[in-house]
């Protein structure tokens, strides 16, 4: 039985994947990187320094910077990230997400954060829901990200879950190959993420009800 999730961030409780895209597009425009729905769509998940790399692999240019010329270059992407992030409110919780935190606290259930984004805990704040998470996996501890386990095995051990007790919730593909690789119950939401065991179209058909019926069947 489940008894505790772990939630992705950007793009699951907050349409925060879309300011991301919007930041790395100009960053992509700056360093001639044609913007394709592809590459944004293989950035979802993934490391601001990983992302940065992706989108300079994609336009030829991974020799073209020096390694303090990308640090400049991943800055940039997030100081105007940053500023998208501040117009964040409550009402930009997605569709259902704040009914089914509502929903698990409720019930009991553990519930930690499982974002690649160092800027996760500014975004609960702005969204006014920091005090749902029990913990929040610090991305710049880790060693390896999403696809890799390790972000969802570090979730489970901060509610001291076995993995086949965890359910993690994730928009992206690289996010689902994470939580079924940690031995864990996926939980996908968008039409593209066919290995998740649990699948939503949209944040609002998602309920523990829901959930349940899926991973019942
Ligand atoms: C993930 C996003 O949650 O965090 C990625 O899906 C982003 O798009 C990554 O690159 C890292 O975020 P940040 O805020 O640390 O640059
Ligand atoms: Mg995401």
């Amino acid at each position: 039985d489940l008894k505790g999730f772990a939630f992705d961030l950007d793009g699951v409780i907050a349409d925060t994947a879309r300011f991301h895209g919007q930041a790395w597009h100009q960053l992509a425009d700056k360093v001639v990187t044609e913007w394709t729905p592809e590459l944004a769509d293989s950035l979802k998940g993934v490391s601001r320094m990983d992302s940065l790399e992706l989108i300079l692999k994609a336009g030829g240019h991974e020799n073209d910077y020096s390694q303090d010329e990308k640090i400049a270059l991943a800055t940039e992407k997030n100081d105007n990230y940053i500023k998208l992030v501040e117009t964040l409110t409550p009402a930009d919780i997605l569709p259902g997400m704040k009914a089914l935190l509502d929903e698990l606290k409720a019930n009991n259930y553990h519930i930690v954060l499982a974002s690649a984004s160092k800027n996760a805990p500014k975004v609960l704040k702005y969204l006014q829901i920091t005090d749902y998470f029990e913990g929040i996996v610090d991305p710049a501890k880790l060693t390896h990200g999403k696809p890799d386990p390790e972000i969802y095995s570090e979730a489970a051990k901060l509610m001291n879950l076995p993995a086949n007790q965890v359910a993690g919730l994730e928009d992206a593909q690289a996010g689902i190959e994470s939580i079924n690789r940690a031995g864990e119950t996926s939980i996908g939401f968008g039409s593209s993420l066919q290995d998740a065991d649990v699948k939503f179209a949209h944040t609002g058909d998602v309920s523990l009800a829901a959930i349940k019926e899926q991973m019942d069947k």
